[in-house]
């Protein structure tokens, strides 16, 4: 995989760790009914800040480019950056149900849970799709273009060569 991908994945691994979080405080909901809304709206910190902008936003410039070559482009690629857009709607809606005290343990816990589905969806149909086929399509010409705009961004990591 180019060094790009790879560094995607990576950050996708680092959001599996999150998402279990999530998923273990939606089940401490509903069964102990514990809420530490602070610390709830902490685990969702990975999801909010800048990396997670850069993330979306260099998966679409590479997607971008794709879109100049050959490659099929599957339906759950089409939707990637739908997706993140969605994303930003479900996060606001969250932070707000988080500190409404009229929504019950249940609804709050059946939201998290959709929130983890989701994004472990998404996540996946960019490891299992959309990777592999920007993989196998991008030339090291086109890898270069996404490289250039990759590092004129306001977002750009420190870590990409
Ligand atoms: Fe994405
Ligand atoms: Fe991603």
């Amino acid at each position: 995989m180019h060094g790009f991908i790879e560094e995607l994945q990576q950050y996708h691994h680092e959001k599996a760790g999150h998402l279990h979080a999530l998923q273990d405080y939606s089940v401490r909901l509903v069964e102990v009914a514990d809420t530490r809304k602070d610390e709830l709206t902490e685990l969702f910190d990975p999801f909010r800040g800048v990396s997670e902008t850069a993330h979306h936003r260099n998966e679409e410039l590479i997607l971008l480019h794709l879109r100049t070559t050959d490659a099929p482009i599957h339906r759950k690629v089409n939707e990637i950056s739908a997706d993140h857009a969605a994303f930003e709607r479900i996060l606001s809606q969250l932070m707000r149900m988080i500190v409404d005290e009229s929504v019950s343990h249940g609804e709050l816990s059946d939201a998290l849970q959709n929130f983890v589905t989701v994004y472990h969806d998404h996540a996946s149909s960019e490891e299992n799709i959309f990777f592999p086929i920007a993989d196998e399509y991008m030339t090291e010409r086109t890898w270069r273009a996404v490289r250039d705009d990759w590092m004129s961004g306001p977002f750009e990591r420190a870590s990409v060569r």
